[in-house]
């Protein structure tokens, strides 16, 4: 797509690739890698990621809706796909016919899937999910487990893939919560009559902190992209994380001012003496969200804030001097030896970096 705007995201897929190799390197050799793919891969690009993801040796992706498991495939992804939300049942019959598994957590969704899947040599992967502690989804009860393990047995169009469940708690430093799910966990994969083909608990922060708890796969999300789940874990990863997200644009126009001169709607800002204000292409409507006034970006290697109230679709930053237009300004990433993180956008939003990864609107093209 043809674009004049040098507001663009630069994601390095070999970064990427490095965090799952790490990974990989760092697990039990019978360990599989799912990347976890979902939200555009955590606003990073889906297909783009899955297909580096799985060139580097992720078993499968998983993803949270049908759609975007049908977009993978629209884009040749050919690859295993999990849901890990709950489908609707009309989805079953696509999802046999195009390989992608779906997450189970009820009996009853399951007999009315079977009805929808007709075709024998195209069966419908289902993944068990199982609610230890996390109160999401997932069944909680043996009869439950049981009324499934009916359905599937006695259906030929139904293939048990795997059975999954989900940490609430791995990435905080108390590990009593993790511990207790993993073993509720594993006493449920017990009750199966024979143990599913894919047993997977972990996300990123189990998998970096707990590799007793690996299993058959782990899921992979935020780390894969080289941000840490959560400061604790920041602090405690068996190897470094490679960040694969930089944002960037450039000063479109530059401006001196003389003292008391407003800045932006509702005039907040003002100017305390002669001021060089810069102007970026860039605001609200692209995620970097109101909250964001008095951030830092990166120009010419130094830190500069954003002053006034950030637009929909610009914004105006305090540079130390003169800059020409056209200089380049890094939002999220590294200059020489300053770097901006999402973590600092999120700590200064009262947010997590999972939620920032996300913001960064579809309007700012992703280079790779
Ligand atoms: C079910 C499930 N598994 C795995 C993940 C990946 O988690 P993370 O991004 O913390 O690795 C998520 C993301 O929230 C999830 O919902």
């Amino acid at each position: 797509m043809e674009n004049y705007r040098p507001t663009k995201a630069i994601v390095n897929l070999q970064a990427i690739q490095e965090n799952l190799r790490n990974l990989k390197r760092y697990l039990p050799h019978r360990t599989s890698v799912i990347a976890v793919v979902k939200a555009d891969g955590y606003g990073h690009g889906e297909v783009e990621v899955a297909r580096a993801a799985i060139a580097a040796g992720a078993r499968m992706v998983s993803v949270a809706t049908p759609d975007e498991a049908l977009h993978l495939r629209n884009c040749g992804i050919t690859a295993d796909i999990l849901v890990m939300g709950l489908s609707p049942v009309r989805f079953a019959e696509k999802a046999a016919a195009l390989g992608i598994h779906l997450a189970v957590s009820d009996a009853g969704w399951l007999r009315q899937a079977a009805d929808y899947v007709k075709e024998v040599d195209h069966p419908l992967s289902v993944h068990v999910k199982i609610d230890s502690g996390m109160g999401r989804i997932g069944l909680r009860d043996e009869i439950a487990l049981q009324d499934i393990v009916e359905v599937i047995e006695g259906s030929t169009t139904i293939r048990l893939a795997g059975a999954f469940t989900h940490f609430a708690c791995a990435d905080e430093e108390n590990p009593s919560q993790t511990k207790e799910q993993f073993k509720r966990f594993i006493e449920f994969v017990d009750k199966f009559p024979q143990r599913p083909p894919l047993v997977h608990a972990s996300n990123s922060a189990a998998a970096l902190l707990y590799p007793q708890y690996a299993l058959d796969a782990v899921r992979f999300g935020i780390s894969l992209y080289g941000i840490a789940p959560s400061t604790y874990v920041g602090a405690k990863l068996p190897f470094d994380l490679k960040k694969a997200f930089t944002l960037e644009t450039e000063l479109a126009y530059v401006k001196k001012l003389g003292k008391g001169e407003r800045i932006s709607y509702g005039g907040t800002y003002e100017t305390m003496h002669d001021e060089w204000i810069g102007t970026l292409p860039v605001g609200y409507a692209d995620g970097l969200k109101r909250g964001l006034r008095n951030q830092d970006v990166l120009i010419g290697g130094e830190r500069m804030p954003i002053v006034g109230t950030i637009c929909m679709d610009q914004c105006m930053v305090k540079l130390t001097r003169e800059f020409a237009a056209g200089e380049k300004v890094t939002l999220i990433g590294r200059q020489g030896d300053e770097e901006i993180t999402m973590e600092e956008w999120a700590d200064r939003l009262g947010t997590i970096p999972y939620e920032i990864a996300v913001t960064v609107g579809k309007r700012v093209p992703r280079i790779y």
